[in-house]
């Protein structure tokens, strides 16, 4: 990946950058292939943009446009503080209302409860906006059973699977979203300033972008204008090809490791990291188990004593990175729980035992 990115960078700044992406012109439609294959689409329905949060935006505020007053979002409560942030624009904006559906204790949406909302709100439900694995740990939602339930009413259903991409199968026909949004800079392995959104082929017809530029749209006369019929209307023109080439890169290597095969190995990985920090005195893990999934890699604990922030400190000290998540990352979830600040280790495939038991050497040391 770091190599694909440097040479780019060398060759637009040997040829010039119009040349280099014309020479690339073949392997950045290889991305989109390759995208397809990874998540089960056409090729025509993946725009890459700059970050999941911009392929969530570009789904939803095109989407948003359909929205009446009195209009339903359905949500659960792990939702994205960013996600969470534009449904409350449309609170303002659009006059919708947000309807929360109630988790099970497992911390998974509930079905039942979900069911329930929808018929509440008989026809006004209009969107189900789920995030796939929070930011704040492994839970996996049950995103195919909500996806079953979407298209049985009828509902257009957009799915964050930032932190899911890249560490489990994905395929938006079995998973039964309309839209997913996702990120290269994390599971996937990709550079920061890469994302890419799927919109399915029927809906995306009808979404306009708010934003247009010409690559989303041509200027064919000078009062007309005509927005693409693919999903690359919500693209930019403008982007770094040098990342999204890297983004490829790390797309070719997950499909070639193969997605079973990492989300068996990560999986495997996070549950060794539990068990370990389970054994230490004043840890908590604090990810919520789900249920029939084998969790996400993401592993979020706290200290009876030390702060999320000193952890991360005295573990950076020993080289271990770590990061921290807050209260504002999962408002819904973190109040409910009562919790502020949580350590997030982030396990991948690269990682070995021996790290993690080193992990848990140090904290133990701590
Ligand atoms: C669930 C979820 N969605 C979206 C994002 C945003 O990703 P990005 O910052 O790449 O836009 C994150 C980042 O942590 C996330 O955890």
């Amino acid at each position: 990946v770091l190599e694909r990115v440097k040479a780019h960078l060398d060759l637009e700044a040997t040829i010039g950058g119009y040349e280099a992406a014309e020479r690339t012109e073949d392997e950045h439609e290889r991305i989109y292939k390759n995208l397809a294959r990874m998540l089960g689409c056409s090729a025509g329905e993946i725009a890459l943009v700059d970050s999941s949060t911009r392929a969530w935006d570009a789904a939803f505020y095109a989407f948003a446009q359909r929205f009446e007053r009195g209009d339903v979002i359905l949500t659960a409560s792990n939702e994205y503080v960013s996600n969470y942030i534009a449904l409350l624009q449309m609170v303002r904006q659009r006059g919708v209302r947000i309807e929360v559906v109630p988790s099970e204790t497992n911390g998974e949406i509930s079905l039942p409860a979900l069911e329930a909302a929808i018929a509440t709100h008989k026809n006004r439900g209009k969107l189900i906006a789920l995030t796939h694995v929070p930011t704040n740990g492994g839970l996996v939602q049950p995103a195919a059973a909500v996806g079953r339930i979407a298209r049985r009413h009828g509902i257009a259903f957009l799915l964050d699977a930032c932190q899911s991409a890249g560490q489990m199968p994905l395929n938006v026909a079995e998973l039964g979203c309309d839209m997913l949004s996702a990120t290269g800079r994390k599971y996937l392995r990709g550079p920061r300033g890469t994302g890419f959104l799927y919109v399915r082929q029927s809906l995306l017809e009808q979404l306009e972008p708010p934003m247009l530029d010409m690559r989303s749209a041509n200027w064919t006369a000078p009062n007309q204008y005509e927005i693409r019929g693919d999903a690359r209307r919500f693209e930019t023109w403008e982007f770094s090809l040098a990342c999204r080439l890297g983004m490829g890169v790390a797309v070719e290597y997950a499909l070639a490791l193969g997605l079973d095969r990492i989300q068996a190995r990560v999986a495997a990985l996070g549950e060794m990291l539990r068990g370990g920090l389970e054994k230490i005195p004043g840890i908590t893990v604090r990810d919520l188990p789900g249920s029939g999934h084998p969790r996400a890699g993401i592993v979020t604990f706290t200290h009876a004593r030390l702060t999320p922030q000193e952890i991360r400190a005295r573990l950076s000290e020993q080289k271990i990175n770590v990061w921290t998540t807050s209260t504002e990352g999962t408002r819904l979830d973190m109040e409910a729980r009562n919790l502020t600040e949580m350590v997030r280790a982030s396990v991948h495939y690269y990682n070995t035992e021996k790290e993690l038991e080193r992990v848990c050497r140090v904290l133990a040391a701590l």
